[in-house]
């Protein structure tokens, strides 16, 4: 029996790249005690638990679900997988904190929230971009008038990811695509900013396999008539800036879902920064949203709810759609498109 802290204990699945940085993120979170780890490997889980110092070393998902240590587990698996995990963690007793996106489609993911509603467990998506100290700010800054009255903002996340037809990001088998990758931050951060989503338009380009998008461009509306202009892909170096434009100034975020720092600019007025620093690599906020919400007894999170996890996911298939997007994988069980 792993001695008991005080802070939720954790298990994680899947030993991939994120995986090692939440753990880093983690590590900045002094209640946090990360006990177990699973893989589809037995020498997965050893050289992961080997290298975070984790006691609980299982070679199957199964073996952690059925660990009693274990009070929530982060699913940090590729995309087709959250959803199965999940509920087989969820089904196990375990809270889940589980990455982005929730799932590949807006009916798995109303699946999951109703199985963690039926067994009363917490679950959330590990949006981490929302908990960052400089988003706190510029919801502070626009709550307060700062910039007036919104009236569109624009956000874009491109990265060049050499192209592999087998790399996560580009095999539709593992959930490839830029759009729910990568396209999902900016959605998540229109979605906070402007509310209930309407797409009023998109397009994609193809990977040269012509199966997932590498490129999409998407024009929605949020209440009150703001508009955004987004844009993800994988295989260009996009900006990745984020301005919230209103009507007496902008509040311009440079690698926003990651960002430092933002840059006011009030109408007339020399442009003011501000600095807020992470104090680890940024997940730990996340992490600690997770415990807060667990010691409350809460079964989700206010500032990332189930809702908002089903909203985005339905304007994904929405999108997916408009762009001529499909997913075909066994864990998918039906493609609403
Ligand atoms: N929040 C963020 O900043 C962020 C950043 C990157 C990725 N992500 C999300 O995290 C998830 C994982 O991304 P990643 O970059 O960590 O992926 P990755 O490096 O490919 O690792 C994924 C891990 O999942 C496990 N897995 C289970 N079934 C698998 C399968 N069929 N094929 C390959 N791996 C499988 C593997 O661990 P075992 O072999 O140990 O089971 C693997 O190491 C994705 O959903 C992605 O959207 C989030």
């Amino acid at each position: 029996m792993t001695q008991h802290n005080g802070g939720p204990r954790w298990g994680v699945v899947g030993t991939g790249g994120i995986a090692h940085a939440f753990l880093e993120g983690l590590r900045a979170v002094p209640s946090a005690q990360v006990v177990a780890v699973g893989s589809r490997r037995p020498d997965g889980a050893e050289a992961f638990g080997r290298a975070w110092d984790i006691p609980h070393r299982h070679g199957s998902y199964a073996e952690l679900a059925a660990d009693p240590d274990v009070d929530v587990v982060y699913v940090a698996t590729p995309h087709p997988w959250h959803h199965p995990v999940t509920l087989s963690m969820l089904e196990a007793g375990k809270h889940v904190l589980v990455e982005k996106p929730m799932a590949m489609n807006a009916l798995q993911v109303s699946e999951m929230v109703a199985a963690a509603r039926s067994g009363d467990r917490f679950l959330m998506e590990a949006m981490w971009t929302r908990y960052l100290p400089v988003h706190e700010l510029a919801r502070t800054l626009l709550a307060e008038g700062a910039i007036g009255e919104l009236c569109s903002m624009s956000a874009d996340f491109g990265i060049n990811v050499p192209y592999d037809p087998d790399h996560r990001l580009f095999n539709a088998d593992l959930g490839g695509g830029a759009l729910l990758d990568l396209g999902i931050y900016p959605l998540a951060l229109a979605s906070q900013y402007l509310g209930e989503l309407t797409v009023v338009g998109a397009t994609r380009r193809l990977s040269p396999d012509r199966m997932v998008d590498t490129h999409t461009t998407m024009l929605v509306r949020g209440e009150n008539g703001v508009t955004a202009t987004l844009e993800c892909a994988s295989l260009t170096t996009l900006p990745g800036r984020a301005v919230l434009a209103g009507s007496a100034g902008r509040i311009e975020i440079e690698r926003f879902w990651a960002a430092t720092d933002l840059v006011l600019h009030r109408d007339g007025r020399e442009p003011e920064r501000f600095h807020r620093p992470l104090r680890a690599n940024g997940y730990e906020y996340e992490a600690e949203e997770v415990a807060l919400r667990l010691a409350a007894g809460e079964r989700e999170s206010p500032r990332m709810p189930w809702s908002e996890s089903l909203r985005l996911a339905t304007v994904m298939d929405r999108i997916r759609d408009m762009a001529g997007l499909a997913y075909t994988h066994p864990t998918v069980k039906a493609v609403p498109l």
